[in-house]
């Protein structure tokens, strides 16, 4: 089971490498992906699988990741321009709405409706085991909630695009937010500051590979996307996602499973001024929320099946999609920074 394992994962991740990805479309009900990720992580979590897809050293960065678009140019078709314009049309519309800066400003988040379709999600969930770390963190363990996490060595290239191009489309919004993320950081004793030795930034880098470049100079060289997974009970209490110096004033998080069906409960909810704003998710929703906020997610409830009124197997899955990288908290605590 193991070897079968290993040689999958290292096929997968030297076509990952060479950008010839073929993902194989597993037919079946539609959570049976979500539910193989899931179960991988579960299974990993509690060492019934000695991380077989652990990183090797050097640590994946990002000089390393096919983060950047340019890593997958040239070929032919090229699926970055495909996806590219696909999420310029899906991003633009929603950036230039004059009620998101708003929405952001009075509830912390806002959401961008069915970004990706359900196919997208049965192929990403469908890849998903294979892009993680292999060092899934139980919750409960931090005490942050009850639930796990594992990080992603890379995305997929259609999520790295999405990445890149929701950098660029959020970065009028980002800036205007600079500076009430760099004081409410700092009342909240984190650390923030965009200046490296001899250079002084006042805004933001205007590419999301400057803004990696950035992070690597404050050494956070970790990729930061990541895969949480709930179940019935399951929440995630109020914290704030800074993994060092630098930080982007936006982040996102992408449902993969849909409320009503899959769970129940489980909103996403952030802290504003003291007050608590929740927002249901649906399938495919990207979520845009503002990093300074603390925010998390309300307890998972089971669904009753319609029919017999019993319970579904419950569960909430969501990906964690960050710009700036991540630095280990024993090396920020190394360094003196909070
Ligand atoms: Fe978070």
């Amino acid at each position: 089971m193991l070897s079968k394992l290993s040689r999958r994962a290292s096929q997968f991740s030297q076509c990952l490498v060479s950008g010839s990805s073929r993902v194989r479309a597993v037919r079946g009900p539609r959570n049976v992906p979500a539910v193989q990720a899931f179960q991988v992580c579960q299974q990993r979590g509690q060492g019934n699988i000695s991380a077989p897809l652990a990183p090797e050293p050097p640590f994946p960065t990002v000089r390393s990741m096919p983060v950047s678009s340019r890593a997958w140019c040239g070929q032919s078709p090229d699926p970055v321009t495909a996806y590219r314009r696909r999420w310029e049309e899906c991003f633009q519309p929603w950036s230039r709405s004059p009620s998101i800066q708003r929405e952001l400003e009075e509830v912390g988040f806002s959401i961008v409706p069915g970004a990706l379709t359900a196919i997208d999600v049965d192929e990403l969930l469908q890849e998903l085991p294979w892009l993680l770390e292999g060092g899934p963190v139980t919750m409960e363990r931090q005490n942050k909630g009850k639930g796990g996490y594992d990080y992603l060595r890379h995305l997929p290239v259609k999520l790295a695009v999405l990445r890149e191009v929701a950098y660029e489309a959020l970065l009028p919004i980002a800036d205007a937010f600079l500076e009430s993320h760099r004081l409410e950081l700092q009342s909240s004793r984190r650390t923030f500051s965009l200046n490296t030795t001899g250079k002084r930034f006042d805004t933001l880098p205007r590419t999301l590979l400057e803004f990696e470049e950035l992070c690597a100079k404050k050494g956070q060289t970790r990729p930061s996307n990541l895969f949480l997974w709930y179940q019935e009970g399951g929440e995630n209490r109020a914290h704030r996602d800074v993994y060092g110096e630098v930080s982007f004033p936006l982040q996102m998080v992408l449902m993969l499973d849909q409320h009503g069906e899959d769970f129940d409960g489980g909103k996403f909810f952030t802290l504003v001024n003291g007050r608590k704003h929740e927002a249901t998710m649906n399938r495919g929703d990207l979520l845009i929320f503002r990093t300074s906020c603390l925010h998390g997610c309300t307890p998972v409830l089971p669904v009753l099946c319609k029919k017999t009124q019993t319970k579904h197997e419950t569960k909430r899955c969501v990906l964690g999609l960050q710009f700036a990288l991540r630095q280990l908290l024993r090396e920020r605590r190394a360094k003196g920074y909070r």
